[in-house]
């Protein structure tokens, strides 16, 4: 958990919005509902010196400095960069020079790093049409990279969490482990709209079994708090995101943040869904026309459910707490209503606004 400049600030980040970025992190509560790391995404980086060690453009006076101030807040920093010669905002990546990165990482104090395909791609596809178009020879390339990469962090001595980003192609799930990934990408970009967010949250039904503690589906970051989505579809956002043990990285500007969007973001019980301490991802229990519902199973025989109404009308969505293994009943906690709604059996309906949801816990 934590916050990332990218969905705000895009290609015009600076030291001083980070900074600004860790000091609201402590202010308005979020590092201590968990937000701890300040991820750093594209375009700090400037040129590389005479002996090839990578330094950050002039937005970014001096990146051990910035790492010991949001070290001093008791959070953790986060940077970016890419296998290819280029990232995707076309700043230096580390291709030729990744031991030589992860070493300046390391000095610098970074605690995490969101490693980027982009122009990588172009190398992929060089090596394909040399090989008559052979997509596995891009692929091994890619998982090569990404392998090389994982080698040289772990090489540091220092524990930097490896998050890649590769858009979800190649099923990262499957090979990311392997090479020390922390989490990866299942999907290209999100934007602040709830047609974008629905699809890639919607997206991720059947890859529940590919994460688990250490390693993680990341459906991308979260638009809560950037201002075009209404109430009902950032709940909607940070329950379906729970409910997937996804990363939570913010990704508004905190200096800025609405009470409304504060409460969702630092709701301690829709947090603690996400963060349960069995690890475990929801998925899709049934999905009929634009009603669905998910389900996530927690510590203590608990599981959360998510009753979504993807349509444009309010709707009642129902689940059958029989079949989700409660057949004697059982008590429900409503998360975003923070009300107990007592003891129940058969079937719990709730009628949903449009792009809505009802968040529960179910307990014995
Ligand atoms: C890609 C990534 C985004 C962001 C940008 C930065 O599009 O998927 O999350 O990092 O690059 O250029």
């Amino acid at each position: 958990m934590g916050w990332n400049s990218w969905n705000h600030f895009a290609g015009k980040v600076t030291d001083a919005d980070v900074r600004s970025a860790a000091d609201s992190l402590v202010s308005t509560g979020m590092r201590d509902a968990g937000y701890v790391y300040v991820n750093v995404d594209d375009t700090w980086e400037g040129k590389r010196d005479a002996q090839g060690v990578i330094h950050p453009n002039e937005r970014f006076p001096d990146m051990k400095a910035l790492g010991d101030y949001i070290h001093s807040k008791g959070l953790k920093f986060g940077i970016y960069s890419s296998p290819g010669a280029q990232t995707c905002a076309r700043y230096e990546g580390s291709l030729g020079h990744e031991a030589q990165d992860a070493k300046t990482y390391a000095e610098w104090g970074v605690d995490f790093l969101k490693y980027d395909l982009c122009s990588f791609q172009q190398n992929m596809n060089k090596a394909e049409a040399e090989h008559s178009g052979d997509i596995n020879v891009g692929k091994e390339l890619m998982i090569a990279a990404y392998k090389k990469m994982g080698e040289a962090l772990k090489a540091t001595g220092r524990p930097i969490v490896y998050s890649l980003c590769q858009y979800g192609v190649d099923q990262p799930w499957k090979w990311g482990p392997a090479l020390g990934a922390n989490m990866w990408r299942t999907t290209d970009d999100i934007n602040d709209t709830y047609g974008r967010m629905i699809a890639i949250g919607s997206s991720q039904a059947g890859l529940s079994k590919y994460a688990g503690p250490g390693h993680w589906n990341d459906p991308d970051m979260l638009e809560v708090g950037n201002g075009k989505m209404t109430e009902d579809e950032y709940k909607t956002h940070m329950s379906l995101w729970v409910l997937l043990a996804a990363p939570l990285l913010a990704g508004n500007d905190l200096t800025k943040m609405s009470a409304v969007d504060k409460g969702i973001l630092t709701s301690k019980e829709a947090i603690a869904i996400d963060q349960d301490s069995l690890g475990k991802q929801g998925d899709r229990l049934y999905e009929s026309g634009d009603l669905d519902v998910w389900t996530k199973r927690l510590s203590g025989g608990r599981v959360a459910v998510g009753l979504f109404n993807r349509s444009w009308d309010t709707r009642d969505v129902s689940v059958d707490l029989a079949e989700i293994g409660f057949k004697n009943g059982a008590n429900l906690r409503d998360i975003w209503a923070q009300k107990n709604l007592g003891h129940q059996s058969g079937v719990f309906t709730s009628r949903i606004p449009k792009h809505g949801v009802t968040l529960i816990v179910v307990s014995k």
